[in-house]
C-alpha cells in the first residue's frame, strides 16, 4: 500500500482569484494554466494498519498546518474507497520553497496521484483533479501537463487538459525578487477581497470573457492573443489586491521593473509577456529560443536574486507503485 508519485507546480495565465461561497473550495472565477517541467515535487505515501494517524515530512521538517490539510484530503480518498487506514508522507520539491512558485499546486497533485496509486483507488484524471481542489485550487490543475483549464461552471469542478506540452512548447523565465515569505496567503486574501474590493464583483464577472478568450489563443497557438489576455488578467487580478482594504501589496520594486523591461522586450518585437501571482516574482513567458535574451534584460535589475528556467511538462503521474 505504498506508491511514489510526481508532480509540477503550474502558473495561471488567466488567474483565479476569489472563491464561491460553500465549503467545497470552488474559485468563483475560472483559469487557465501551464504546468512547468524543471520544479518538481515527489511524494512517497505508505498506507499502514497499524498508524494511529497520518505522518507528514516535507522536505525534512514537519508542519502541523500543512498536516491538516493532507489529513482532509486523505479522508476525502478514505470516504471514496472505504479504506480507513492511515498514511506516512514524504515529500521533497527540488525548488527552493522561497522562490515564490506555489508549492502547494505541486505538493496536493502529487499527493492525491500517489495516494490513489497506493490504495489501487480506480479514478479518472478528474476525479483526481477534484479531489486535488478540495485542498488547493491550483492543485486541481497540476494533476494534468500542458495547458490545463479549469471551468467552473459544473457543481463540483475539475479541471481538463486542453493541449499537451508538446503540442505547443513554450519557455518560462522565473526572475526571484524575494526570499520573503508571502505576509498575506492566498485564502485569506480571496476573502478580504471580497469582502472588501468594491470592484471584486466586477472582477468576477470580467473572468469568463478572459477564459474563452485565453481558451481561444491557446486552441490557435495565437502566441499575440494569449500574451495579451495573460497580462491583462494578471494586471486586473492585482488592481483588485491593491484596491482591497487593507492593500493587498504583492509586488516590489523590481517587479514592476520587470513589468516594464518585459514590456519593451515585446516593443521591439520579442515573444514574451509576464504574469505575477500572490507574491513579488515575475514568470516570463516567451515562444523557444529567446530565455537568453531575457535573462540578460533581466538579471542586472537591482534587487532579481535569482533566475530559474522552465519548459512546460507533463501531469502528476505514479512514479513508482510498492505492493
Ligand atoms: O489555489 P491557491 O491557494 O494556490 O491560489 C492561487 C492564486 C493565484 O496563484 C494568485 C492565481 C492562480 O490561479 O493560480
Amino acid at each position: 500500500m505504498e506508491a511514489i508519485a510526481q508532480a509540477q507546480p503550474n502558473i495561471a495565465l488567466v488567474k483565479y482569484w476569489g472563491k464561491k461561497r460553500g465549503d467545497r473550495n470552488i474559485p468563483a472565477t475560472p483559469s487557465l494554466s501551464i504546468t512547468l517541467n524543471t520544479l518538481q515535487t515527489r511524494t512517497r505515501v505508505k498506507f499502514r494498519q497499524d498508524y494511529g494517524t497520518d505522518r507528514l515530512s516535507i522536505n525534512g521538517t514537519t508542519d502541523p498546518i500543512q498536516l491538516h490539510r493532507v489529513t482532509g484530503c486523505l479522508d476525502a480518498l478514505r470516504q471514496v474507497t472505504g479504506i480507513n487506514q492511515y498514511a506516512d508522507i514524504v515529500s521533497v520539491n527540488n525548488f527552493p520553497t522561497s522562490a515564490g512558485i506555489a508549492s502547494s499546486a505541486s505538493g496536493f497533485a502529487a499527493l492525491v496521484t500517489a495516494a490513489c496509486a497506493a490504495l489501487d483507488a480506480n479514478l479518472s484524471g478528474e476525479e483526481q483533479s477534484r479531489l486535488a481542489r478540495r485542498s488547493s485550487a491550483s492543485a486541481a490543475r497540476s494533476v494534468f501537463g500542458g495547458f490545463v483549464e479549469m471551468d467552473i461552471k459544473a457543481q463540483d469542478p475539475a479541471a481538463r487538459p486542453l493541449l499537451t506540452e508538446t503540442e505547443w512548447p513554450l519557455d518560462i523565465v522565473v526572475a526571484v525578487t524575494s526570499t520573503q515569505p508571502k505576509q498575506i496567503g492566498s485564502t485569506a486574501g480571496m476573502e478580504q477581497s471580497a469582502a472588501t474590493c468594491e470592484y471584486y464583483d466586477a472582477w468576477v464577472s470580467s473572468t469568463s470573457g478572459d477564459f474563452s478568450t485565453a481558451r481561444r489563443a491557446v486552441l490557435n497557438h495565437d502566441f499575440e492573443l494569449l500574451a495579451d489576455v495573460s497580462e491583462a488578467s494578471c494586471l486586473k487580478m492585482h488592481a483588485v489586491m491593491l484596491a482591497t482594504h487593507p492593500a493587498l501589496i504583492y509586488w516590489n520594486g523590481a517587479t514592476v521593473e520587470i513589468i516594464h523591461r518585459v514590456r519593451a522586450l515585446r516593443g521591439e518585437g520579442l515573444p514574451a509577456f509576464f504574469t505575477i501571482d500572490a507574491g513579488p516574482q515575475v514568470k516570463i513567458i516567451s515562444l523557444p529560443g529567446y530565455r537568453d535574451k531575457i535573462e540578460r534584460a533581466v538579471k542586472d535589475i537591482p534587487g532579481v536574486i535569482d533566475v530559474i528556467y522552465s519548459g512546460l511538462g507533463p501531469g502528476a503521474h505514479v512514479v513508482e507503485s510498492l505492493k
